[in-house]
């Protein structure tokens, strides 16, 4: 089914297997949105508008009457509704019906992955963001047993691995994907990457175990900003830099 968004002046392409982004001109680019059950990285380097970009995905979802959830492990989680509300994003009303959860995550409590596990498992949830991952890999963790993580204050045994090691990061990684692998939970996940850096997430390992990456770029000499569809498991999509602005209504392409 093909709908004509009339605001942005795109064609909103409608398939079941597919999950609208709230920017139609993005679903244009990966054949009708994100694959159903994906995760997907949105990378970028400090206000390029991962954020920005999650508003849109949240606000897609909660006008179809799905459930969605927003992660973060930012404490100041009451001025996102005053940003969101900056740029045009009134989520009020699904706060008030509980369509939309936000979620503190409170990093010096050892029980987050469980807390975080209860909530996607018992909340019905179709759109899930964590906003960002970046401070949630960084928490100390020790692995016990095979492949279990465990939060640093829980371990009183050995450890396998040794803390911080690539493995037992890329094992953290895993575990929070896994967490999020949940019935028809379609999720976006943000990443810090520092200017210049070379990877796709500070990380370095969650690049290459998502299902897609959107990279969302600053060019500071240029005053320009772009966005690129780097990687969308079974998507043919151009790499190609997409010319984008934010104004007081969000994400616009140009
Ligand atoms: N009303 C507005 N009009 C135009 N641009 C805006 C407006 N509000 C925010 N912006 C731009 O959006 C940027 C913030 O976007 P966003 O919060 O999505 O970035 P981010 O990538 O999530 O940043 P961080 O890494 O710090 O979390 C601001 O730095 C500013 O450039
Ligand atoms: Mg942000």
């Amino acid at each position: 089914m093909i709908e004509i968004n009339e605001e942005v002046n795109f064609t909103k392409i409608t398939n079941s297997n597919r999950i609208n982004t709230g920017l139609a001109r993005l679903d244009e680019l990966i054949s009708g949105g994100l694959p159903k059950n994906s995760i997907t990285l949105i990378s970028g380097t400090p206000g390029s508008g991962k954020t920005i970009l999650c508003y849109h995905y949240l606000m897609e979802g909660l006008k179809n009457g799905e459930n969605c959830l927003y992660l973060t492990s930012d404490e100041r989680i009451n001025n996102i509704i005053k940003q969101a509300n900056n740029i045009g994003f009134d989520f009020q009303q699904w706060l008030n019906n509980s369509k939309l959860k936000l979620m503190y995550l409170d990093l010096d409590k050892s029980t987050i992955h469980k807390e975080m596990e209860q909530e996607i498992k018992t909340g019905n949830y179709t759109r899930v963001v964590i906003d960002s991952l970046t401070p949630i890999t960084e928490v100390p963790v020790w692995v016990s047993g095979i492949n279990e993580i465990m939060p640093s204050s829980d371990s009183t045994e050995t450890k396998k691995y040794p803390v911080g090691s690539l493995s037992t990061t890329r094992m953290h990684i895993r575990r929070i994907m896994s967490l999020l692998n949940h019935k028809n939970c379609t999720t976006l996940i943000t990443s810090e990457i520092p200017e210049g850096a070379k990877s796709l997430s500070r990380d370095t390992i969650s690049e290459f175990l998502v299902d897609g990456i959107i990279l969302m770029d600053i060019d500071v000499t240029m005053d320009r900003r772009k966005l690129t569809v780097r990687k969308m498991r079974a998507t043919k999509h151009t790499l190609k830099p997409q010319n984008i602005t934010i104004t007081e209504g969000g994400i616009k392409f140009l």
